[in-house]
């Protein structure tokens, strides 16, 4: 078997801490909570853990705006519930990777507060400050600049006016980021995912950004200007590469960005001779129409772009998106499930996918994502991908015994894991195509080809390992026949999907895909 280090051949697992698992009754999950299921998890066969923040949080973009890069929210729990839960995760044989957000920081963060405190602080550098603002936009609506009474000028902010961007430029916050690194690093951390890592560095003149000749009202008012001078910026890969030497002085640990670009840029946040991050997150799947034409193309072309020596990676969904089962329809989790684990390399899951969790409905009145506070109605709400993880069939749903944070999915008496135990579930069928993976490592490693679309069947071969495999994926609304005799089916999506017709041919039914092992 090809040797790969642990985040090439693992599946990552991210959970979304406020949702998994309450352990104090307050109706946010906690980190208690997190080690309670990791059971769960080593039965589902992930290899990882990616959690979202838990630092120290005013909570304006729930964590993501961090107050204190070296702690633990009280609402998660202490940092000995920390120490417990990493001990936990790593004598069950799996890594944690932890969230880093290095482009801003909470506007209570004691730099921030420092920085403008005057224009002479020693701190004011740290942050964006100018006299005028630009035609930057904020990603969650409106002009990215705030005016600061105080200090009598602008500084920007990439999302909430509470969270200020920190000025990548100034060495001294590269030294005191990665020194938060290190802080986890050296507590046994196995890597970082680097939240909005192309957006990090902004044109050092400030130049306004073109207009978007495509904007439709009705869009994000963050889509009115092309980001050409606030992201991507060609200095930011020097940082990227810089992180990833501090990295590098750990044995064994993995960077990776979370990165919404097209194509030839994403491939850029591998490194010049690979020396960026390890993986850039790969949302291919996430923005690609759900028809065989469309997916065909996707991954092909992510293949054929992937630099010499690259290591590809997908990802179905996470929590800024809306759930796979709800953009693609819940009759097509299975088929997605089986797309998403037959291809190659490392694999991210969703928390709460693996059992088909939809889009919970959020009435606006209780809307918590300050996303759809700040443009109400147009879409942009995170809320219903972040209900709770349903566990059981009790009123709630075993997530906790308080008030959830937001609402349990109407269906959760139905649809939660407890119910979902027998084989023919979809909670089995990603257990089976976890342990395919580890069980025919071609999945993995496999070379990927003759991708094709042929009428509404997308299919693929894998070839390594000493075998070759095809997958097979009706994505249309009838049956098919299937050529039966090519060799040996080795995973279905359901134990019905196949049929007998009289004259002896097999049908692989709506929405069902095969794996089939083909004779050498
Ligand atoms: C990333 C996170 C998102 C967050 C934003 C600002 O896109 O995934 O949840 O709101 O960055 O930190
Ligand atoms: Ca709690």
């Amino acid at each position: 078997m090809q040797e790969t280090a642990w985040w090439q051949h693992g599946v990552i697992y991210e959970v979304y801490p406020r949702s998994f698992q309450d352990s104090n009754g307050d109706g946010i999950g906690d980190l208690k909570g997190i080690l309670q299921r990791l059971d769960y998890l080593v039965k589902l066969g992930v290899d990882a853990l990616w959690i979202t923040p838990f630092y120290p949080s005013p909570m304006a973009d729930f964590g993501y705006d961090v107050a204190d890069y070296c702690g633990i929210d009280p609402l998660f729990g202490t940092m000995q519930d920390f120490d417990q839960l990493l001990q936990g995760i790593h004598s069950r044989g799996l890594k944690l990777i932890l969230d880093l957000v290095p482009n801003h920081t909470s506007d209570q963060h004691p730099w921030f507060l420092e920085s403008r405190s005057s224009r002479d602080n020693p701190k004011r550098n740290w942050y964006l400050w100018r006299d005028e603002p630009n035609n930057w936009q904020s990603n969650f609506g409106g002009s990215g600049w705030e005016w600061d009474d105080v200090s009598g000028q602008y500084y920007y902010h990439s999302f909430l006016k509470q969270q200020p961007d920190l000025n990548w430029r100034n060495p001294l916050v590269r030294m005191a980021i990665f020194e938060a690194m290190r802080f986890w690093l050296d507590r046994g951390v196995d890597g970082f995912r680097v939240d909005v890592i192309w957006l990090m560095i902004k044109d050092d003149q400030f130049r306004d950004n073109p207009p978007n000749p495509s904007y439709r009202a009705g869009q994000p008012s963050s889509h009115r200007f092309l980001s050409v001078f606030n992201s991507d910026q060609p200095e930011v890969h020097g940082v990227v590469s810089e992180m990833r030497a501090v990295l590098d002085q750990y044995p064994d640990r993995v960077l990776i960005g979370e990165i919404y670009l097209p194509m030839p840029q994403l491939m850029a946040y591998y490194g010049e001779d690979l020396d960026g991050t390890q993986l850039p997150f790969n949302f291919q799947l996430l923005q690609t129409p759900w028809n065989t034409e469309a997916l065909a193309r996707a991954i092909s072309e992510y293949h054929s772009a992937l630099p010499a020596g690259a290591w590809p990676n997908w990802v179905l969904g996470n929590h800024d998106n809306a759930r796979i089962a709800t953009r693609v329809g819940a009759h097509r989790v299975r088929l997605a499930a089986m797309l998403l684990l037959s291809l190659p390399g490392t694999i991210t899951l969703y928390y709460g996918d693996e059992i088909g969790m939809t889009n919970v409905f959020i009435p606006p009145e209780i809307v918590q994502d300050p996303a759809e506070k700040n443009e109400p109605g147009i879409g942009v709400g995170r809320d219903p991908e972040r209900t709770p993880m349903p566990w059981d069939s009790s009123p709630l749903a075993g997530f906790t015994t308080g008030r959830p944070w937001l609402p349990l999915g109407d269906d959760h008496a139905s649809l939660n894991v407890a119910k979902l135990d027998d084989v023919e579930s979809i909670l089995n069928l990603y257990r089976t195509l976890i342990a395919l993976r580890k069980s025919h490592p071609v999945l993995v490693t496999g070379e990927l080809r003759s991708v094709a679309a042929i009428n509404n069947v997308l299919s693929y071969e894998r070839h390594g390992e000493g075998e070759r495999l095809r997958i097979l994926l009706n994505l249309g609304d009838a049956p098919i026949p299937l050529e039966s005799s090519i060799g040996e089916i080795i995973a279905a999506t359901s134990p019905h999907c196949l049929s007998e017709q009289p004259n002896k041919l097999i049908q692989l039914g709506a929405a069902a895909g095969v794996i089939v092992r083909l004779r050498t």
